[in-house]
């Protein structure tokens, strides 16, 4: 069911809805839904505010809420325990040439932060062996799809058995290697039955491959915006069970696929999305249901409303 919040519009400026039309838009933008459902982080508290790569890595040991003020170049990367919110304050906080490694870990919220540039072969958020994570509203970005290709690793990766996670209202833009969900076809016994993942409003926007790759795992994808992905979008595989509804794809090549580069193929259920130049290869038909409620926003208007309402400057802390 749908709910339009007349108060919130978005002014649609893509290539999908004509320049100045308003989109209302029905999902709320400050809400956790999905399978991250639950996530407190570090709960309510004005917590610590950070303004330095060595407060932030003495703030994260201690966990609860850490605020990041201002951008942070060259912290590494930045271990995440449990019970913790990373926020940034503003529209200009953010991560450069770091990341986050949330391992063994549970209860953990990300949001409101520019990502930009990861140390060498590194992930800019790395969730492994964790569950109930939520990342929202960041922007993540690095030099575009030029260079060596595993200059730098993904954006948001998520393995080893991790579950119960949501990724909403973010950006993925200029990278190689968008968010893997599953790392290896020989992982069965880890992954089986985990790997349960929300994505939605989001934009993937000149990302080669990724967005998201999903073994043995389940992916709900809905009111997102897919813009000039060269490679391949989102990649069903190893019986991995995709759904992914109103969403918008304009020049993603394979945009939604089952039968690549694995061993066994995944299955994928679409439904509503919009493929303009770009192409679907669906040969499992699956069969996932979610357990939870959501609201969508129709494809026609995901592009404009996730311009609008996803990355860094929306919510405020
Ligand atoms: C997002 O909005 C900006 C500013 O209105 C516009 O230049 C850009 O083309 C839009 N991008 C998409 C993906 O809609
Ligand atoms: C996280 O918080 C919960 C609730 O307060 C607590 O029971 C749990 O021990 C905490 N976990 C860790 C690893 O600190
Ligand atoms: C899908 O992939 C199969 C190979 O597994 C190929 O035979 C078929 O032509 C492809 N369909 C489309 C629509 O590309």
């Amino acid at each position: 069911m749908r709910f339009i919040d007349t108060a919130t519009f978005a002014l649609a400026a893509s290539s999908t809805a004509s320049a100045g039309v308003i989109m209302p838009r029905a999902a709320t933008v400050n809400q956790l839904v999905g399978y991250g459902a639950g996530t407190t982080g570090g709960g309510s508290g004005a917590g610590t505010t950070v303004t330095s790569c060595a407060a932030l890595t003495a703030a994260a040991k201690a966990g609860g809420v850490i605020k990041i003020s201002g951008n942070l170049d060259g912290c590494g990367i930045i271990k995440i325990i449990s019970n913790t919110s990373v926020l940034g304050v503003g529209a200009n906080a953010g991560i450069t040439n770091g990341g986050f490694q949330i391992r063994k870990a549970t209860n953990v919220i990300v949001r409101n932060l520019k990502f930009h540039l990861a140390p060498k072969g590194k992930d800019q958020i790395d969730i492994d062996e964790s569950t109930k994570v939520w990342i929202d509203h960041n922007e993540f970005t690095s030099a575009g799809i030029t260079g060596d290709k595993d200059q730098y690793d993904g954006l948001v990766d998520v393995k080893h058995g991790s579950d119960s996670i949501t990724v909403s209202w973010n950006k993925f833009k200029d990278h190689w290697k968008g968010s893997l969900v599953g790392h290896s076809d020989n992982n069965a016994a880890q992954d089986t039955g985990k790997l349960h993942v929300t994505y939605h409003h989001n934009l993937f926007q000149n990302v080669n491959s990724r967005l998201p790759s999903i073994r043995f795992g389940t992916g709900h994808i809905y009111s997102s915006c897919y813009i000039d992905n060269p490679t391949s979008g989102i990649h069903s595989r190893m019986g991995a069970q995709v759904l992914v509804e109103e969403s918008s794809f304009t020049n993603t090549k394979s945009a939604i696929i089952t039968n690549l580069d694995s061993d066994e193929e995944g299955f994928a259920v679409e439904r509503n999305n919009i493929f303009t130049n770009s192409d679907i290869n669906i040969t499992k038909p699956g069969n996932l249901k979610v357990p939870y409620s959501y609201t969508t926003d129709p494809a026609s208007g995901a592009c404009a409303i996730v311009n609008k309402s996803a990355g860094v400057g929306v919510v405020n802390f």
